[in-house]
């Protein structure tokens, strides 16, 4: 889960690099690194911490030389050290590699090349520059090393390596892991996302698995699985900058959050008629199960209820990770719905790739339009809430359950209808984003100090609940469970004490009266009660006021201030929402 970036140009690459791999950074940020080609040698820099700490210590930006490589690091194989972190280089210091994924052989490949070579970190990365190398002492060119190199390794990776040797050029591949190329009027790049190209860059490409890349003054070139030129056509870049900066906002994560009301009428723009079919593949599906994981999960979670009560279509959520443990029971007649933000998640990859083979047919509700997911999947929903930069989801997650209403209205004939409430709840958040930020600010100031919180709800709200308590060990390091408040009699009452805070999302609905009766079970415990309603009781400690709405809508009205609070929370508790400690945006690891 790290983060790549190559540039070969007229440019000083140093400062393109850094700039690239801060747009990076949600993929890892424990260490980061840079390697460039000066004077016929290969300076290196690279350290642990944020980006802009390495910077601050070494220079990074200062760095001399037009073609360089760069990574932003979430540790896998190796502790977090120096030593550990990219670029890795080969015995010479004549090659040096940049790489996002996970060499599965790497132990076979370590104890053979340790034979002949000096190894001195612990990652599984470190092979390549040496299995390079190796290539290199035969004759062989730059490009054509890497062919070789790739054809020894097992598992996922995209990486580019850089010699002294070729001064002007990069060579990467990729095989699993996202890599795309860019072409500027400056020079060429190469990155894990097409978000982090600088603005010069107006064309990209797709890297194709068993490709190998070349980057040098007169542009991009590729070559096939036998070392082959092949054409490969550009697209052209539509990525606005400001979708990418925090436009005055403190974080990504509260500028994220007050989007959503727009990001929200972006997930409405929607071919009606694709909807309608995929409603009659999910109602012709013998069985439909959900997959995803993390705060898409909770989406999915949402959507089985929808299914359930709109549509009357049951349906079943599977965390990826544990997807292959119900494999069997996955046929040729079971629709997999895949639910991602990035697109990329290792575990949500390896379940829809396990389903295509049990010849189940895919559908993937995703974010990033360009995302493996998308493209290894027979069909896709886009749910287009743009650019997500802070670790914490939360404009996604509005955007998935849009989908979910949409496609579970559609399964009844009323896609329009379900458009329409869907564009009034939008004006509604609005009007709650704003109204809400000083209370809950204030409720977080009083609350900081609390080493656990309690979340609960019933029917369609739960999931709401679990994915606040999420957000808020997130981003704060909260310890937070999130539950049907039916089931807090049976065993976590006994955690509520004086001062804990419950969190109760009591809509006035159905579910008011009991939940009334479960919050006075945790009141009388000493529970801290912040009611989350658009109907008041002298119960609650603390009311956040929601707007009233119909009854299946409260999902998209409730999740908000949970957002808030747990930004807030963090934010008193002194972290940065946007980068929670070991914790990455883009989990590509299993
Ligand atoms: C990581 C992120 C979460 C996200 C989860 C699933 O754990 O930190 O915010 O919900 O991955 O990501 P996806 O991109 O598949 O929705």
């Amino acid at each position: 889960m790290c983060g790549i970036v190559g540039y070969v140009g007229k440019e000083e690459a140093a400062p393109l690099i850094y700039g690239s791999l801060g747009k990076l950074e949600y993929r890892g940020y424990d260490s980061a690194g840079m390697a460039c080609i000066a004077n016929g040698s290969i300076v290196c820099k690279k350290d642990i911490g944020l980006l802009e700490e390495v910077d601050r210590r070494n220079h990074l930006v200062d760095m001399p030389g037009k073609t360089g490589i760069g990574h932003v690091r979430w540790a896998t194989h190796g502790s977090v050290n120096q030593t550990n972190a990219h670029p890795h280089r080969d015995c010479k210091n004549k090659i040096a590699v940049v790489h996002n994924g996970i060499i599965e052989n790497y132990k076979e490949l370590r104890a053979a090349l340790s034979l002949r070579h000096k190894l001195v970190s612990e990652t599984d990365t470190e092979v390549i520059p040496h299995l390079i190398e190796e290539e290199m002492e035969k004759g062989e060119s730059l490009e054509t090393a890497v062919l070789h190199a790739t054809q020894q390794l097992k598992g996922s990776y995209a990486f580019l390596a850089i010699s002294t040797e070729a001064p002007g050029k990069i060579a990467g591949a990729r095989k699993d892991s996202p890599l795309v190329v860019g072409l500027g009027e400056d020079g060429s790049y190469a990155t894990s996302d097409s978000y982090a190209f600088p603005a010069q860059v107006r064309q990209y490409a797709f890297i194709d698995e068993g490709e190998v890349i070349v980057l040098d003054q007169g542009g991009i070139s590729f070559l096939d699985s036998s070392g082959t030129p092949r054409q490969k056509e550009f697209l052209p870049l539509k990525i606005s900058s400001d979708a990418v900066d925090k436009a005055g906002y403190d974080h990504y994560m509260l500028k994220e959050i007050s989007e959503q009301p727009e990001t929200l009428r972006c997930s409405l723009i929607q071919d009606k008629n694709y909807f309608t079919e995929l409603a009659m593949d999910i109602l012709r599906a013998k069985q439909v199960v959900i997959t995803a994981c993390g705060t898409s999960r909770f989406a999915a979670l949402v959507g089985r209820y929808l299914f359930s009560k709109v549509s009357k279509k049951f349906c079943d959520v599977i965390m990826s990770s544990e997807f292959h443990y119900f494999a069997d029971s996955v046929d040729a007649a079971t629709l997999v719905i895949a639910v991602s933000q990035s697109g990329e998640t290792a575990d949500v990859m390896e379940g829809v790739k396990r389903a295509k083979e049990k010849g189940a047919t895919t559908l993937s509700i995703v974010n990033r339009p360009d995302s493996l997911l998308a493209r290894i999947s027979d069909k896709v929903i886009h749910i287009n809430c743009g650019p997500e930069i802070s670790v914490a989801a939360t404009k996604s997650f509005t955007n998935q359950l849009a989908v979910f209403y949409l496609l579970a209205y559609s399964m009844v004939n009323k896609y329009d209808w379900a458009v329409e409430r869907l564009r009034d709840i939008s004006y509604n958040m609005f009007y709650s984003i704003n109204g809400h930020g000083h209370q809950i600010k204030n409720i977080a100031e009083i609350l900081a100090d609390r080493k656990d919180f309690y979340y609960i709800a019933r029917g369609i709200n739960y999931a709401i609940a679990s994915e606040g308590a999420l957000k808020l060990k997130e981003v704060s390091y909260i310890h937070a469970e999130g539950m049907p408040a039916g089931e807090l009699k049976h065993g976590t009452l006994a955690l509520i004490e004086k001062g804990v805070p419950v969190v109760a999302i009591c809509p006035n609905d159905y579910t008011f009266d009991e939940m009334l009766n479960n919050i006075a079970e945790a009141k009388a415990r000493g529970g801290v009660i912040i009611g989350v309603s658009d109907r008041f009781d002298p119960i609650y400690d603390h009311w956040i006021k929601i707007n009233q709405v119909e009854e299946i809508f409260y999902p998209l009205v409730t999740v908000v201030p949970l957002q808030q609070l747990a930004y807030y929370l963090a934010r008193c508790c002194q972290h940065n929402p946007d980068k929670p400690r070991n914790l990455a945006k883009s989990v590509t690891v299993k």
